[in-house]
Order: C-alpha cells, then structure tokens, then sequence
C-alpha cells in the first residue's frame, strides 16, 4: 500500500477523509516526530510526502525518502523544497496556488490600514485602560486616498492587492519580473523601474516569490531611497527584505512604518521590530482563514493521491 505522510494535522473534510481512506496508509506526525523530521521520514520512508512551508525539503532529507514520488506543499511558495533535486529524481512537486490568493491581499492591506492609522498603538492604548476622551490630535496617521501604491510583483496576489487599494483611492504602479498588461488596463496600474518605483512609492507592498536572486531585495541602500513617510508592506517571504536594516530605519523613522506577516528568520522576530510602535507583526496568517486552509488541505491531498495513482496533479510546479 502507498504510504503518505502529513507532516502535521489538516483542516477539513478531504483530510478526514484521506485519514478514513483505505487505498493508502497515511501517517500524521505528531509535535516529537515532527521536530526528528529527517530521523521520522526516513524510518516511514513515504512514497507522497505532504509538507508545510516551515518544513525545509532539502536534497539531504529527499535522498532518506528513496520511495517518494511526490511532495505536495501546503503553501503557494515553495522556495522550501528544493526544486533541482526533485526535478533530476522524477519527484513530482504541487503547491496550491489560486485559493489564497483573496485571503492573503486582505492581509496586505489589513497590514497597510494597520500601520497608516496607527492601530497597533491605538489598540493598545484603549486595552491600557488610557482613552480619556477624544481629542484632535489623538493617534493621528496618514490617509491613503490619492497617494502612490508600489507593489513588487504584480502576479495572482499583487494584482489583488492593488485592486483593493485602487478601491481605496490609490493609485497603483508596479515593477514585476513580467509586465501585467491586465494590471494596467483593469487597474490604471504604471510600470516603473525598480529603482523608480521606490523613489517615487508612499506605500510599497511585496508580493514575489523568493529566490536566491532576490536575497535581500530591500537592504539598507535601497531604504535609503525611499520616502521618510513611506510605509513598507510585506506578505511574501520575509528573505526578500534585510530585516535588521528595516528596523534600523523605522527606529530612526527612516521609514514611517511597517507591516509584516512573515519575517527573514521565521519564526523568529527581530527584537528590535518587536519593541516598535511603527511596526504591525502578524505571525504569518496570510491565508488563514477556514475557508482557505480548508481548501487547500483538498488541493495537497487531492495531488498527492492523483500522483500516486499515476494521474496527473491539479497544480504541478514547474
Ligand atoms: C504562504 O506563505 C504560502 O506560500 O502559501
Ligand atoms: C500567487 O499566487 C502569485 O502568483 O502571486
């Protein structure tokens, strides 16, 4: 019998299913065998293998799986497996793209309302027991309507993410490895070279996947070229930005604010970030919500068995 292994529990009724499945024998880690990931897949020895973005699929853990044929990753980026080995081994690689795309835009701009009206500061202070009444000048932030939204890779999220914010009165330009010629002709969006796009942005928001060639993306040089007022969204992969150059600018207030959902050293934080009311922390929720996950545990595990009965997967990675 085929045997697949989830690295850790599912939401869902496809997961309960597959769990009730008597055509394969799957195996849910728990917290221990999870932590001896390596030490755990290999004495299983899985032939589909469903795993989660903070579970690194190196060359050293699919050279224990000799059986695996497919890894079915529960995220839309994948930049945790690594591609070459699995490509040169015939492991097939799904992801699932699409489904989160809405959820994860709304927490782009949750983030962007989060940090330009100050509600990291304003909640706080309400929760302290401090309103004492209303006043003129109490946590004033800035407004969004008629400035300039940057977004960094306009693909399936970035396009959404700009659609809200042009909802919100901005106007959208856009540097991406393609152009998005439905960016500009549904959304107004403008194309700008990088390095104008950073000059010229109130609001920068990533939406790249990340590769080794976009390490550091925003360092200390290119923070340096942007607007003292700007505020700097990221809901793409914390690696795409130096996290400790970005907190030296917004302690100096360099940069105005930040939001974040994912951090350069997962799931660590900077301290310093942590100590700042110029920055929104989310613990990586993108796409966190029932609906969502939910679909997407149907997505891995729907690949993962198509593969293994010799079928072809719904969404293969490239
Ligand atoms: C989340 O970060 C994802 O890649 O799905
Ligand atoms: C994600 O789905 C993207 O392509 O931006």
């Amino acid at each position: 019998m085929k045997k697949i292994v989830i690295t850790c529990k599912l939401p869902g009724k496809r997961y309960e299913n597959l769990l009730a499945d008597r055509n394969f024998e799957t195996v849910v880690m728990n917290e221990e065998e999870h932590k001896n990931l390596a030490e755990t897949l290999a004495k299983i020895s899985p032939d589909g293998l469903i795993s989660m973005l903070s579970d690194k699929i190196d060359a050293n853990l699919l050279a224990k799986m000799p059986n695996l044929k497919v890894v079915s990753n529960y995220a839309v980026g994948f930049n945790n497996i690594d591609l070459a080995y699995c490509r040169e081994h015939g492991i097939t690689v799904t992801n699932t793209p699409g489904v989160l795309t809405d959820s994860t835009a709304d927490i782009a701009i949750l983030l962007l309302l989060m940090t330009s009206r100050r509600a990291v500061e304003a909640e706080k202070y309400a929760r302290e027991g401090k309103f004492k009444g209303w006043a003129p000048e109490l946590f004033n932030g800035v407004s969004l309507d008629g400035k300039k939204f940057g977004v960094l890779g306009m693909g399936r999220i970035g396009f959404a993410t700009a659609k809200r914010a042009k909802a919100f009165g901005l106007d959208i330009i856009y540097w991406s490895r393609r152009r998005n010629e439905a960016a500009e002709k549904e959304l107004g969006a403008e194309y700008c070279e990088f390095a104008e796009l950073l000059k010229e942005c109130d609001f920068l928001s990533l939406h790249l996947p990340y590769v080794p060639e976009l390490h550091h993306l925003i360092g200390e040089k290119e923070l340096k070229t942007m607007k003292k007022s700007a505020i700097i969204i990221n809901t793409a992969r914390g690696q795409l930005i130096d996290e400790a150059a970005l907190a030296d600018a917004l302690e100096k207030k360099e940069i105005y604010a930040a939001g974040f959902d994912v951090y350069e050293f997962e799931p660590k934080i900077n301290e310093k970030l942590m100590t700042l009311e110029n920055a929104a922390l989310l613990p990586h929720i993108g796409s966190s919500a029932v609906e969502t996950r939910s679909e997407m545990a149907r997505m891995v595990i729907d690949d993962c068995c198509a593969v293994l009965c010799g079928k072809a997967p719904e969404n293969l990675v490239k």
